[in-house]
């Protein structure tokens, strides 16, 4: 497990030589030692807490700087304009963990759709996502005792599964991203924390 905000990736340059020749970047940093082993693992796993709607920005200039795991060149893949993946690479399957602060599921949408498009573009199978919304609640259950051990339970077996099966089973997904609350106990205790911390002030 390696924490994107912890090293150092520089952001792409759009110089596309590790593209075009080498496969390799030109700049020094973290990614020089972090790239082989992608190129060696059979699974990623991208998380990240959605900011404004996607991933963090270093975990984008990560995903900028995966680009050297694909050739320049084009073929048509699935009816689509793509570039080939080089031949040395064993990653095949891709799976998004996140979590965010509103309520509702479908704030994940558009991360969703980013990494799944990502995924069709670095030619890996993007498998399945786990999302955890209203997360800052969670961490806070989490901490006092809850009742909330269950989710925790169902991402680690959802982790067992796609090692053992390749696949997550749809009830498991759908219990790490149920719901903690109703939306209305939801909105009147975040607008409660929201306010003592504004008069606080
Ligand atoms: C810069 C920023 C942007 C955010 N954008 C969104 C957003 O678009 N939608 C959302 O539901 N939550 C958003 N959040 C809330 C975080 O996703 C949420 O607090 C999450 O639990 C943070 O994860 P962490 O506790 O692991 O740091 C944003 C938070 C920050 C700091």
């Amino acid at each position: 497990m390696y924490y994107t905000n912890d090293l150092e990736i520089k952001p792409c340059r759009g110089d596309c030589s590790c593209m075009r020749t080498t496969g390799k970047c030109f700049q020094e940093d973290d990614m020089n030692w972090l790239l082989p082993k992608v190129e060696d693992a059979n699974i990623l796993v991208l998380a990240s807490p959605l900011y404004c709607d996607g991933v963090t920005g270093p975990m984008k200039m990560f995903m900028d700087r995966l680009v050297p795991v694909i050739h320049l060149t084009m073929e048509i893949r699935d009816g689509h304009l793509r570039h080939p993946a080089r031949k040395d690479m064993n990653l095949e399957k891709i799976v998004l963990v996140s979590n965010c602060g509103f309520w509702e599921i479908d704030n994940f949408d558009p991360i969703v759709a980013h990494i799944k498009a990502f995924s069709k573009n670095i030619n890996a199978e993007y498998v399945g996502e786990l999302l955890r919304p209203h997360g800052h609640f969670f961490r806070a259950m989490l901490e006092n005792d809850m009742s909330v051990n269950d989710v925790i339970e169902s991402a680690r077996q959802a982790g067992c599964q796609l090692v053992e099966n390749g696949k997550m089973s749809s009830e498991t997904i759908a219990n790490v991203s149920r719901p903690l609350m109703s939306r209305d106990a939801f909105l009147q205790m975040a607008n409660q924390n929201l306010l003592s911390d504004q008069n606080q002030e």
